[in-house]
């Protein structure tokens, strides 16, 4: 009987299979490049993104809708993986541990974890924040800007047509201390590009006077908010216009939805300074729903820090996040110092 040739044999290391997956893998869909970021795979077409990444036996897939994902994506770029949790839906987000990102998928949806079917990896920031400017670059089309309001802005969907660099290019205000002051960000004004926007039509666009006191000229300063807000060409996007220590003002002007679904890892002060929002409040951990609150033009709200909250806006209206930027806050309610809420009534 002949004798088989002697076979060594040799077991692929997960790198390697990795690579040869990888390699089978199409470069491009509808014309869109296919990345990857660690274990994750990333793909998008004409209408969806989809998201795979491994589980016990083999993988599992996520599918959300391209503009609402590009949305989403353009907040984690432009905000440096903001505070806390990113969730683009109920399945699949980051989460900003401050010098690294924790990118996960189905890890704060009940469902999902517990039955094994929830993946996280931890990036160190810089890397996973190449990678996510790399896949914004290549899956925003020309006309579409991802912080524009619906109505004023192309559509996000179809197969790859162009880029729109200018629009995603766009970072949060770096306001040292209030925006006009010498030398900090500038204010708003027809001259900067930045003309009133169409729901702040009868907005006033007076100045305050500044009257100093002899000897203290130079050293008041004072600019009118609801001008500023009344300029904003972008939707959801807090930034920030008066800096008090660790005590921050991030209005914003709010459109549409809140492109993700925040969880806290602080207490929020909400300021509702026109017109409506709706927020739907969950458990930050679980998904679970936790309360509704409308918000109309005077009403304050403490959101806590342990819930994740949507804003919807019928409207385009203005929004004061008052946000405390001390920077052990996030440990100090994880050790259980700090109750979840600011006030007991
Ligand atoms: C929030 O998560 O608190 C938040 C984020 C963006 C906004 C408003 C609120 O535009
Ligand atoms: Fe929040």
């Amino acid at each position: 009987m002949a004798q088989q040739p002697h076979m060594k044999t040799k077991t692929k290391s997960a790198q390697e299979l990795r690579s040869e997956v990888a390699s089978l893998l199409p470069q491009r869909v509808a014309g869109y490049k296919v990345f990857t970021l660690g274990e994750l795979l990333l793909q998008r077409d004409e209408y969806f993104v989809h998201i795979t990444w491994p589980v016990k036996d083999g993988h599992h897939s996520h599918t959300i809708s391209a503009d609402g994902f590009l949305r989403a994506l353009m907040r984690d770029v432009a905000w440096g993986f903001f505070y806390g949790i990113v969730n683009f839906d109920h399945v699949f987000g980051t989460r900003n541990l401050y010098g690294k990102v924790e990118f996960f998928c189905g890890r704060y949806n009940d469902a999902y974890h517990e039955n094994g079917l929830s993946y996280v990896e931890v990036f160190e920031s810089p890397v996973a924040m190449k990678r996510i400017k790399e896949i914004l670059a290549d899956w925003v089309n020309e006309g579409f800007d991802p912080f524009a309001a619906p109505v004023e802005t192309g559509s996000a969907f179809g197969e790859k047509n162009g880029s729109n660099e200018k629009a995603i290019d766009r970072y949060r205000v770096p306001t040292r201390r209030m925006p006009g002051i010498p030398g900090d960000s500038p204010l708003r004004s027809d001259a900067t590009g930045h003309p009133v926007n169409r729901a702040f039509a009868d907005v006033g666009q007076d100045d305050p006077r500044i009257e100093a006191e002899p000897g203290f000229e130079g050293e008041l300063h004072a600019f009118s908010l609801f001008k500023y807000l009344s300029r904003s060409d972008v939707t959801w996007n807090p930034s920030v216009t008066s800096v008090c220590k660790a005590s921050l003002f991030c209005p914003t002007t709010e459109e549409y939805i809140l492109p993700i679904i925040h969880g806290n890892d602080r207490v929020e002060w909400f300021v509702q300074l026109s017109d409506e929002i709706n927020w739907e409040i969950r458990d930050r951990e679980t998904g679970r729903p936790r309360a509704r609150v409308v918000m109309k033009p005077g009403d304050v709200a403490a959101m806590p820090a342990d819930i994740r909250h949507q804003g919807f806006a019928r409207k385009r209206s203005m929004l004061l996040v008052w946000e405390n930027a001390t920077p052990d806050l996030p440990k100090r309610y994880e050790r259980g110092e700090l109750k979840p809420w600011p006030v007991d009534f």
